[in-house]
């Protein structure tokens, strides 16, 4: 009998990014990362090889996607089929719990759910390391989301050797991040696209490997010190050394708008003022701020100068991914 397989995991901010990769085929980075696993966003995904018909079904929020926008999905299938031998084609029902068009990295929830949920439902038992380095052949930040609290993508060499693993879960301390979720705009280039274009030609490329891989080393220190500005610190140079690399790149591409840039500011402003937080930015406009519980309401206070209170939204540390089986 056919069983259906739901899988839960929730998204992650990387505090040392991932932006660039070594082989584009199996997902290896150029370098290694660090993520924080939030609470707040989610994706649930359930999975059965039940399907008489040819194609796969994949529907997202209830709806059926098309099979052009379920090609990524239905890629990632096949590699479950060859992993388990399984031929039969799936029905595979999808809801984010992520703000709508929030941009929160639900590539990185996504792939983690359906990893856990298509995988199990294929007979297979994966450990987590195992379900790390298949969610990683969906998109790169999954490959972090199987796991919660502080953790950290290895980068490998391999396909075997790329895979993340937890540096700290559950998260003892106070750390949390606010979310600036700014007006959607059309992404002006895709993650992978906008990698593949700074590894071919920013000339700050071998640089960005360098400093990236003595942030792993202090950042890591950070955390098992539970040292919040060192850090915030760190997490604030890295991100904007990766937005550099864009901004380096030829041709020029960014992912900012005029928000972004007042969130920003705010953040500073509020340092100046002796209030300790930080800010993170991926690849889109939203503005995440690294903070403390105790400063949470000075910083939506200075923030709703410029924002509607609904577009910010408060995140703690999230767990990893957990599974379900309904026969
Ligand atoms: O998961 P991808 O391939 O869409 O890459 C996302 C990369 C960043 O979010 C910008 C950084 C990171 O490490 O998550």
């Amino acid at each position: 009998m056919t069983k259906t397989v739901t899988a839960k995991a929730h998204t992650n901010i990387a505090l040392v990014k991932y932006w660039g990769k070594k082989d584009a085929n199996l997902m290896l980075p150029q370098n290694g990362s660090i993520s924080l696993t939030l609470d707040h966003f989610y994706t649930q995904t359930s999975v059965s090889f039940d399907q008489p018909g040819a194609t796969d079904q994949i529907y997202f929020d209830d709806q059926l996607m098309p099979a052009e926008k379920a090609d990524r999905i239905i890629k990632f299938l096949d590699l479950v089929r060859a992993q388990s031998g399984l031929t039969a084609t799936a029905t595979v029902k999808t809801w984010n719990h992520v703000p709508t068009s929030a941009g929160l990295a639900s590539s990185a929830s996504g792939f983690a759910a359906l990893a856990g949920a298509a995988s199990r439902a294929s007979g297979l038992n994966l450990d987590d390391r195992a379900l790390s380095r298949l969610a990683r052949r969906g998109s790169g930040s999954a490959t972090r989301s199987i796991f919660g609290g502080f953790v950290e993508w290895h980068a490998g060499h391999d396909d075997a050797s790329s895979y993340a693993e937890p540096l700290q879960d559950p998260v003892d301390w106070d750390i949390q991040m606010i979310a600036v979720v700014l007006k959607a705009t059309q992404k002006p280039i895709s993650s992978t696209a906008g990698m593949a274009r700074v590894v071919a030609t920013s000339p700050y490329y071998p640089a960005w490997v360098t400093t990236a891989n003595q942030d792993l080393v202090r950042m890591r220190q950070a955390i098992a010190d539970r040292d919040f500005n060192q850090l915030g610190q760190i997490a604030e140079t890295n991100a904007m050394r990766m937005h550099a690399l864009n901004l380096s790149a030829e041709p020029a591409f960014n992912y900012f708008n005029a928000d972004t840039l007042t969130a920003i500011q705010t953040v500073e402003n509020l340092r100046a003022d002796g209030i300790n937080c930080y800010y993170t930015l991926d690849a889109g406009p939203n503005v995440k701020i690294i903070c403390q519980s105790h400063d949470t309401t000075a910083i939506k206070t200075a923030l709703q100068a410029h924002f509607k209170a609904e577009q910010l939204i408060v995140a703690q540390p999230g767990p990893g991914m957990t599974i379900t089986e309904n026969n």
